[in-house]
């Protein structure tokens, strides 16, 4: 039996689609009352030990922001209680001692179980999030200028997760999983205006006026400063990394940002 934790998210919930495709024992996580679902928190070490009961793999995905260690640390804590043999964490590219997946990752690989550390790229589908001003008719907001990024499709994430969590072929790997190309968001922007035959436009927002959009929206400084440098990293050239990591694992290409436009057109009409 396979614990999947982040089912009601982008990854997770894609995961459990294709692990209950396959065939495969599959529990989802969340901590709402979702029929079929285990309610549990990470928050919550009662309700992860409840979760781990009669399960074997854990695919651990914490929900971004400054809580990642703490909730990572304790998953981690009720997996190894639990007598769980292997962990596939959702990390991030480019984490390194003192970000938000670090502990995590150290946890996992000092656990003595069995474990597989995927860091994806950005996803192909944040560019959701530009909806409201596409439908609004506003330019796209491009805090990264012409900085290039080899965005992944969610799908394959999620499919190199479900390798790992079924095979130990992936035992003791850490895998950076990118798209095939590098894109700034003008190049997406470009791409989906094309499949969707929508003229869309973008402004670039300066990195000070991103900050003080963030904090506006609520955001608390930890995400922000995070929020504003990994977007710094990028439009500085940063972001320009390409593995065939997605490729190795599922003996196939890995997804195009157009394919997933394609795939998604009907989220943009
Ligand atoms: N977006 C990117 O471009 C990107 C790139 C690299 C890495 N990542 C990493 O990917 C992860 C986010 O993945 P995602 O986009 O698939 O997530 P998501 O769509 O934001 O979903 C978050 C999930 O976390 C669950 N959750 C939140 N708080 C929880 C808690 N206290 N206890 C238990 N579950 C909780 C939510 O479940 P309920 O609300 O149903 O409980 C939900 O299923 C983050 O770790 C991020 O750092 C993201």
């Amino acid at each position: 039996m396979i614990l999947v934790t982040g089912a009601t998210g982008t990854i997770g919930s894609e995961l459990l689609r294709q692990l209950v495709a396959s065939g495969i024992p599959a529990l989802g996580m969340t901590r709402r009352e979702v029929p079929g679902f285990v309610r549990a928190d990470f928050e919550d070490p009662d309700s992860l030990r409840k979760a781990i009961e009669g399960v074997d793999t854990v695919f651990l995905l914490s929900a971004p922001g400054p809580l990642v260690p703490a909730h990572d640390l304790a998953m981690v804590a009720a997996a190894v209680d639990g007598g769980v043999s292997k962990i596939v964490k959702l990390s991030a590219i480019g984490t390194m001692p003192g970000s938000w997946h670090d502990a995590g990752e150290r946890a996992i690989r000092e656990s003595g179980l069995a474990w597989t550390i995927l860091r994806p790229t950005g996803f192909a589908s944040n560019v959701l999030r530009w909806l409201p001003a596409i439908r609004a008719g506003q330019p796209i907001p491009n805090q990264t200028g012409d900085g290039q990024h080899a965005f992944v499709d969610p799908r394959d994430v999620a499919a190199v997760a479900a390798a790992a969590l079924v095979s130990p072929d992936h035992d003791e790997q850490t895998y950076t999983l990118t798209g095939p190309e590098l894109l700034s968001v003008p190049d997406q922007v470009a791409v989906m205006s094309d499949v969707l035959g929508q003229a869309l436009r973008v402004v670039d927002v300066p990195l000070k006026v991103y900050a003080e959009q963030l904090r506006a929206a609520g955001l608390d400084d930890a995400f922000v400063s995070v929020a504003v440098r990994g977007a710094e990293l990028v439009r500085d050239g940063g972001g320009r990394t390409v593995t065939d990591d997605v490729e190795r694992v599922l003996a196939r290409p890995a997804g195009t940002f157009r394919a997933w436009v394609e795939s998604n057109r009907a989220a943009f009409a």
